[in-house]
């Protein structure tokens, strides 16, 4: 079944029904402030740090889920009902709730009266804006009650959940403007310069700012006691838990509306301009208004909010206008061109902090994540990808390990997980390589980077480059593949770990250090990012580097095809004991995706056979219908020499689940092989908008990537897990815009390399390319899977397919012929 729809031309997706099988939510924010939003108007939002800078509360794992967010209750009459359904749950007459590019908007109606609350972070501005508008549909007059609701959150959200001993006496709040502006202020009078602003910008019947007050200590979000009585009781918080809910009176006319803006902001101010003043004889402070008078000033009215909404409309007018796609197939196009796309872009903005799966409290930025990330926003933003690059750079250590991951706030590593991950310093020249070959700028290799975020250790990103290549070549096994060490892009492959205590993390644990559990996808990669390498020495006069660099890659190529083949795939590893992982030998897991999907990636065995028989190994033994599982069979029981990947229950996650991550790497081995309908088939499997009709299986949103969906032995086959925050936007991305649609930066340009489905009859691609515009229209009559046979730039057939970066801000015709 399908719960919406969308909506191509406004770049929407349309919520139909309140009740989707999930929470199915959007972000709104694109700089320091995010707030996530679902299509009940649950969810949070934060200053740059989603665990030390939270505005208001919401409670993970909760009963019913989604409960808390930006709540509206309306009391029409003696009715009384939320228009974003939750937290009543109220029968509405209409609803639907559309997820645009940073905004949504939620519709609805009862009784005739309508409602429409379009929500969004402006742009620059360090807040949400709400606005609200309220139509009277009846013939007769209306006599409205609106009461606003958040709940703050005391800043560090994990304290918040936890510390309540503290939490429950330090509350503060002010009041202003007889309740139409409420300030939330814990702990400002002291080490704290900045608080929370819950404002709306029309006077209002009252005010309450304590939650017991106005919910009533025994009740939920869906029955407030003050609603009920249909009176605020202006409270004043002190202590326990501070709220914001606003009282408005709104008398309407037959057919009138009014619109209400609400501002929900994040205010700091410097430490010596704290105060407006100290109250005399008294030890409270009256808080510094002047940040939060001037966000008010701008956008105290619906006008405004317009503007701001409009302005924010012409951001993503304009990134997503880099790459767009029209094709017959809707769905690829959409995705491709737009969802995808906006998914990267929030992987770019919150890493892997937080999601309805990421609590926000937990993990850093990763290292390798980040640098995979990068792949799929380097085009849409790529001074901010040249920053990025510098921030985990200055992360890696001297001998060209790095930290697994360090904190967006201080950009420093993260000393709690530590280094050891050895896949994780090749992912740097991989997120180099492909920030060059978009922009052209060779310049970066030269700036200056610390190591281990020392200054005095600093040299240029060329050398950072140099010490990932060798740290790879100087840290392998008995057979000559690299080192595992805690574990490689499988971050549950942990084959040093041999855990017996519950609740060990089986990353960071190591009780049996062997120097021998080696990694064949590490070689792979390795081998991936090779001649990116060279390339690079080459065009930076490192000719011996380069010499040196192409042995080396030549030598690991031969040590994958003699002690990394199985006979019929790529084996994946080598555990403690030198025994063999992801081979015909093992009992349970004898095939692995990674190893096999990278290493064609890498071009291993395209000239003997072995890439062939590989890709169709993973056919065979992996492919489901909803995409490609991780290894096969499931570990069934728990193998202490194999860490996490056999703890989890067969078909989930890491043992058996579909990890869409991988499944791009498969998708462009295909197109390596030519086999473009095989490899569009293993594209469409895990993309979202392909299942939209299946939405009570696969239950999460229509428009967005999951990392997982349960594989085939689970009871659950086909339930994803864990959307948006996942390197699979980023690896999509690259297969169909790079590989299947076959436009993808390269050192000397644009190459141009489609490999398609025969029946794909052509499509076309807007792409901007180093300050240009290339219209790419493909012609494929001749219903071919891949070979380009001319390729005309201006009228001008091309000698070769590779368009050149011609950086003069103009717009180009490009002409694809394929045969
Ligand atoms: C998670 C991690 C990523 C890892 C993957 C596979 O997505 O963020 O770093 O590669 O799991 O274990
Ligand atoms: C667990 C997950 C894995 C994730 C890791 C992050 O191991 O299974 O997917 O990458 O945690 O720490």
């Amino acid at each position: 079944m399908q719960y919406g729809y969308f909506d191509d031309d406004a770049r929407e997706y349309v919520i139909t029904r309140p009740d989707t099988p999930y929470p199915w939510i959007n972000y709104l924010g694109s700089e320091d402030f995010y707030g996530l939003f679902s299509n009940t108007s649950g969810g949070y939002c934060f200053y740059r740090d989603a665990r030390l800078l939270r505005l208001i509360r919401y409670r993970y794992n909760n009963v019913p889920t989604d409960s808390g967010g930006r709540y509206f209750y309306i009391r029409d009459g003696g009715d009384i009902w939320t228009p974003s359904w939750m937290p009543m749950k109220s029968a509405l007459d209409r609803y639907e709730c559309r997820h645009g590019m940073g905004y949504s908007r939620i519709s609805s109606a009862r009784n005739g009266l309508a409602f429409s609350q379009t929500s969004f972070v402006p742009l620059k501005d360090n807040c949400e804006i709400h606005k609200i508008v309220l139509t009277n549909e009846s013939g007769a007059d209306k006599d409205v009650d609106v009461f606003s609701f958040i709940e703050f959150c005391l800043w560090n959200a994990n304290d918040d959940m936890t510390n309540f001993q503290r939490n429950f006496s330090i509350g503060e709040v002010e009041v202003e403007a007889g309740g139409a502006r409420i300030y939330h202020k814990t702990e400002y009078r002291e080490r704290r310069n900045h608080y929370a602003l819950w404002a709306v910008n029309v006077p209002v019947a009252g005010f309450d700012t304590d939650r017991q007050t106005f919910l009533g200590l025994y009740n939920g979000f869906d029955h407030p006691e003050a609603v009920f009585a249909g009176k605020a009781n202006n409270s004043v918080a002190s202590g326990w838990a501070p709220i914001g809910s606003h009282h408005i009176k709104a008398r309407l006319k037959p057919g009138e509306s009014k619109a209400l803006v609400f501002v929900l902001s994040y205010c700091e101010n410097p430490d010596d301009k704290k105060w407006e003043r100290v109250v005399p004889g008294g030890n409270h402070g009256v808080i510094n208004k002047a940040p939060a008078n001037a966000l008010l000033d701008k956008y105290g009215s619906p006008e405004a909010a317009d503007r701001a909404l409009a302005a924010l409309k012409d951001y993503w007018d304009a990134l997503l206008g880099r790459f767009s796609v029209q094709a017959e197939d809707k769905r690829m196009a959409r995705m491709a061109g737009v969802w995808n796309q906006y998914q990267c872009m929030v992987t770019f903005n919150m890493s892997r902090s937080a999601s309805y799966f990421e609590s926000g409290i937990g993990r850093g930025m990763g290292f390798r994540d980040s640098n995979q990330d990068l792949l799929g926003f380097v085009h849409l933003v790529p001074e901010r990808a040249r920053a990025r690059i510098l921030d985990i750079a200055a992360t890696q250590f001297p001998d060209g390990s790095a930290y697994h991951q360090y904190q967006p706030l201080t950009k420093r590593g993260n000393n709690e997980v530590g280094s050891g991950f050895n896949d994780d310093p090749l992912w740097l020249i991989c997120g180099v390589a492909a920030y060059i070959k978009e922009t052209g700028d060779f310049g970066i290799l030269d700036e200056k980077v610390p190591f281990d975020n020392k200054e005095e250790l600093a040299d240029s990103l060329f050398v950072h480059l140099k010490r990932s290549f060798d740290y790879t070549l100087t840290h392998t096994g008995p057979h000559g593949l690299p080192l595992i060490g805690r574990a490689d892009w499988n971050d549950c492959l942990n084959l040093n770990c041999f855990s017996k205590t519950p609740g060990e993390s089986f990353q960071t644990t190591a009780n049996f250090e062997s120097g021998v559990a080696e990694s064949v996808l590490i070689a792979a990669i390795f081998v991936f990012n090779g001649p990116d390498y060279i390339e690079i020495c080459r065009r930076t006069g490192r000719v011996e580097e380069a010499a040196y660099a192409a042995k080396a890659v030549a030598a690991m190529t031969e040590t994958i095809k003699t002690h990394g083949w199985d006979g019929n795939w790529f084996l994946r590893a080598y555990d403690a004991y030198g025994h063999k992982i992801g081979s015909h030998e093992c009992e349970d897991g004898q095939i692995y995706i990674e190893s096999n999907g990278f290493a064609v990636m890498a071009e291993i065995g395209l000239d003997d056979g072995r890439a062939l028989k590989a890709l169709d190994s993973v056919k065979d033994r992996l492919d489901t219908k909803y995409g490609i599982v991780l290894q096969q069979p499931a570990y069934k029981e728990y193998h202490l020499e194999l860490g996490e990947v056999s703890s989890y229950p067969p078909g989930y996650k890491e043992n058996a689940g579909i990890f869409c991550h991988n499944n791009p790497w498969v998708t462009i081995a295909e197109t390596k092989l030519g086999r473009g309908t095989r490899a569009f088939e293993t594209y469409t499997k895990i993309c979202p908008a392909y299942r939209e009709d299946d939405s009570d299986l696969r239950r999460l949103e229509p428009y967005v990537y999951a990392q997982m969906v349960a594989g085939k032995d689970a009871p659950r086959f086909g339930e994803a897990k864990n959307s948006w925050l996942t390197g699979t936007a980023a690896w999509t991305f690259v297969s169909i815009s790079q590989y299947i649609l076959g436009v993808r930066p390269v050192f000397d340009g644009l190459l141009i390399d489609p490999c398609i489905p025969a029946s794909m009859k052509g499509f076309s691609v807007i792409r901007h390319f180093q300050n240009a515009v290339y219209r790419i229209a493909v012609d494929n009559s001749a219903s071919v899977e891949k070979g380009v046979k001319s390729v005309t730039l201006d009228g001008k057939q091309l000698d070769g397919v590779v368009l050149p970066a011609l950086g003069d801000r103009k717009t180009h015709e490009v002409k694809v012929v394929m045969g």
